[in-house]
């Protein structure tokens, strides 16, 4: 500390780093009240930015800066679960320097190891902004909900893949044309398997279930699926049903252990997280005795995600944020070994070929798994050599519903695999008449 300012370092200064330095620039800004930044790293020092480094130290390596002794806190915002992130983390940590990241991999994939190291050296570990940028998540589970029991957390936590649903729904386009598109824009990664694929998602999710249901963070638990195969057929009878498909993470409490899934779902257009467009992300929280509440705001991005980083440095130069993930590591319940059974409604989609006959089969391969249908849906044929018939069940087992897929699979007149995804329901699961 010089002055009694906190010494600050950045390690990365791409777009979160760079709106980092350009706050620290700024000289109303709170944070020069009780930091100084001295120090930043990036790969390549001549590369033209739109902001000034000349005032800082700068390091090629940002896990040296991580070991200078004189930097109070280092900023990690380089990315990715391993390599030099996570050595600085370490270095940083070990030494007894604070840490701010906003790394989600590095957290849902390393967390517990990293929050042990910061309680052995005393050195606080804050992510604010690797769930939700600009949206306070973490702070609001692990502070103002502290006093509450988390029942579920819901979330549209991926910008790029609620972007590319809404474009199909709205523009009536496919989703490898949406995500051409948005690659081209920039919107999207030139490999775009993190956000499409369901996984940044899940890292998000990890952080935000150890912290709900006091758990350690387990990113291996969390079932994955991306919307890579949600098709404008799916949209469009969705919506037809009555629904909207939303790429929705979700962790809940079934039966005392932790469930969490990243995946596409029917959200009914009365849902908080359906009328959630574009790139913004949303957090809809249950809990007792507070009930739900809904975080809406922008999830990535310069300005909001810098502006999370700024927030964490703050509580650590005014001395607050406590462990990691809301209580000491020895706290956190273990990960549960197995995975809980899932109920649920459920929708299908069927492509069939236009016989008689073929919806008599497929009820009767539901009803043999006890399976009642709630709604059902056939198209026209319009000449076409198969049909999309779709359905949503009454409340059934996954197990079930799985085994009636299978079924339905093998029957003559389906020509390829049933598609199924669940409906998320919200709010109470009991009917309106049986709440108290
Ligand atoms: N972008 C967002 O809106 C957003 C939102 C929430 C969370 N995050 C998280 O914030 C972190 C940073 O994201 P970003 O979008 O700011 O990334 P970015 O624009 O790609 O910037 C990455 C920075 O790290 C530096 N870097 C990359 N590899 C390096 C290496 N091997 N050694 C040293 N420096 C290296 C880069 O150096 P050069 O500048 O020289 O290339 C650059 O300054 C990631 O964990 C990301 O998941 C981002």
């Amino acid at each position: 500390m010089a002055g009694g300012k906190l010494r600050v370092g950045i390690a990365g200064i791409g777009t979160v780093g760079g709106g980092l330095v350009k706050l620290f620039a700024d000289e109303k800004s709170r944070l020069n009240e009780k930091m100084e930044l001295v120090a930043v790293s990036a790969r390549n020092r001549s590369r033209t930015r739109s902001f000034d480094i000349s005032p800082y130290k700068w390091f090629d390596d940002p896990v040296e800066l991580a070991r200078q002794p004189d930097i109070d806190v280092v900023v990690e915002l380089i990315g990715g679960s391993d390599g030099p992130a996570k050595r600085a983390v370490e270095i940083a940590l070990a030494r007894g320097a604070h840490v701010v990241t906003a790394n989600k991999a590095l957290i849902a994939v390393h967390g517990a190891e990293l929050a042990g190291l910061s309680e052995e050296h005393g050195a606080k570990l804050m992510f604010e902004a690797a769930v939700g940028g600009g949206v306070p998540m973490i702070k609001a589970l692990k502070e103002s909900l502290a006093g509450c029991r988390a029942q579920s957390v819901a979330g549209i936590l991926n910008g790029t893949c609620n972007y590319i649903l809404t474009e199909m729904e709205h523009a009536g386009r496919s989703f490898e044309d949406v995500l051409a598109d948005a690659q081209r824009l920039g919107y999207a990664e030139a490999d775009p398997t993190m956000d499409v694929g369901g996984f940044d998602a899940a890292h998000k999710l990890t952080i935000l279930s150890a912290i709900a249901f006091g758990a350690r963070p387990d990113f291996e638990h969390v079932r994955i699926e991306g919307i890579e195969g949600v098709t404008l057929t799916d949209i469009r009878l969705a919506s037809k049903l009555g629904y909207r498909i939303k790429l929705i993470a979700k962790g809940e409490l079934i039966d005392g252990k932790v469930s969490m899934h990243v995946r596409p779902a029917l959200l009914s257009f009365d849902h908080p997280l359906a009328a959630i467009a574009g790139s913004l992300n949303a957090l809809v929280v249950d809990a007792e005795p507070v009930g739900q509440l809904t975080f809406i705001g922008r999830g990535a991005g310069e300005g909001p995600t810098a502006s999370s980083v700024a927030s964490d440095l703050l509580d650590i130069a005014e001395g607050r944020g406590g462990p990691a993930f809301g209580r000491p590591l020895a706290q956190l319940a273990d990960a549960p070994r197995a995975t809980p059974a899932e109920r649920g409604r459920f929708y299908m989609r069927v492509l069939v070929e236009d016989k008689p006959g073929v919806v008599a089969a497929l009820s009767d391969r539901l009803a043999h798994e006890n399976i009642s249908i709630e709604s059902f849906l056939q198209m026209p044929a319009y000449g076409e050599p198969a049909v999309p018939i779709v359905l949503t069940t009454q409340t059934c087992t996954r197990a079930a519903l799985d085994a009636a897929a299978r079924a339905i699979e093998s029957l003559d007149a389906v020509t390829e695999p049933p598609r199924v995804m669940p409906v998320e329901e919200h709010g109470s699961r009991r009917p309106p008449w049986s709440q108290r």
